[in-house]
């Protein structure tokens, strides 16, 4: 997957598309924090895009949340929060499944089911987790100190996200890639065991912007503390612009584009004509970090804005958003029966 348009990974898996008229996207986001600029040119902004030639299956995780979240109240806000997020930047809930994960008993079923039919030494090599262990060590601590059951069965819980709608593809962001395959891989083996009951999902992966830099020139990451949420009020977006690391070139040097946080930021969400422009500039000389930084500031907000306007009337509004979810987890519900009953019966659990 070099490919620097999205694609998905070519191998080929079981499909179950013959019968359906597009074939099925599925994703998720996890319900904990603010959606960033990072989450939204990732993975967001390409699974809207994919709408258009898929079924679309979006939801919230709020299940996959409590691996880390200790607070009920805390949980509900983000759900609705991400929820709000969605619909605020373009997903129609006409044409689209929006859901809420835990609104969809199935998928705690399928898990335990699923769960039955992973090796635990595939959890083991799942990255999230030999970092847990990793930092552990580092620090002489005992290898699983801290890691509940749920982190470590996390993938597993996707895996059930995923299969349970039959998805053909995943848009995801680079860093759940190996989740995906892990997904793939736990239906395989579920298949082996039990016949080919689970098509077996690709990752789509826009390599494009596979890495966002964030404030401080690392991957975009709420665990880096290095994020532009994309709802920020304007002073916050100005000062965590103002923020932002560059080199100390004086403005009459030239300047590497490709080597600019700025510039990796700009180029996403400026206008082609515009990023070639202001790329021949820094090759040039003459511009100010500090001039791009207002420029940026401009595209967020133009970009952002309307969305964030949507954004707080849906949040202002929680009956509305509780009444377009549940509609979403209902549709959802009718792909996952049939789903579900072949499952049983292949296990022998009906
Ligand atoms: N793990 C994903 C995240 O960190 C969220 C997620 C849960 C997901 N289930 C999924 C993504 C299924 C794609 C498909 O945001």
């Amino acid at each position: 997957m070099q490919s620097t348009s999205i694609e998905p990974d070519p191998s080929p898996g079981t499909r179950a598309t013959a019968t359906r008229a597009r074939p099925v996207a599925v994703t998720g986001i996890q319900a904990s924090g603010r959606t960033h600029l990072g989450n939204f040119l990732g993975m967001i902004r390409p699974a809207l895009a994919l709408a258009a030639s898929h079924d679309a299956c979006y939801f919230i995780a709020d299940a996959h949340a409590l691996t880390t979240l200790r607070d009920g109240a805390a949980l509900r806000r983000h759900t609705r929060e991400i929820a709000a997020t969605w619909l605020a930047l373009g997903l129609d809930p006409g044409r689209m499944t929006l859901y809420r994960q835990s609104d969809l008993p199935e998928v705690f079923q399928l898990c335990w089911i699923l769960s039955c039919c992973t090796g635990k030494g595939l959890l083991n090599r799942a990255h999230a987790y030999k970092a847990a262990v990793a930092a552990n060590r580092a620090a002489s601590r005992p290898d699983d100190h801290g890691v509940n059951s749920g982190a470590f069965v996390y993938p597993v819980l996707m895996a059930a996200d995923i299969l349970l709608l039959a998805a053909d593809v995943v848009p995801v962001g680079l860093d759940q890639k190996q989740h995906v395959e892990i997904a793939r891989e736990v239906g395989a083996s579920f298949n082996a065991m039990h016949g080919p009951v689970l098509p077996l999902p690709d990752p789509l992966i826009d390599r494009r912007v596979a890495t966002i830099p964030g404030l401080d020139g690392r991957k975009m990451s709420k665990s880096y503390g290095n994020v532009l949420p994309i709802f920020a009020a304007p002073d916050e977006l100005r000062a965590l612009v103002g923020r932002m690391v560059t080199d100390s070139r004086p403005t009459e040097a030239p300047k590497d584009p490709e080597r600019c946080n700025l510039f990796a930021l700009y180029q996403h969400l400026a206008q082609p004509a515009a990023v070639t422009a202001l790329r021949a500039r820094y090759l040039q000389g003459g511009v100010a970090y500090r001039e791009v930084k207002e420029e940026l500031i401009g595209l967020l907000d133009a970009t952002f804005g309307p969305a964030g306007v949507a954004y707080r009337a849906l949040m202002a509004d929680p009956a509305e958003l509780e009444r377009l979810l549940a509609a979403g987890a209902e549709r959802a519900r009718t792909r996952a029966a049939p789903v579900m009953d072949r499952v049983r019966a292949a296990v022998g659990l009906a």
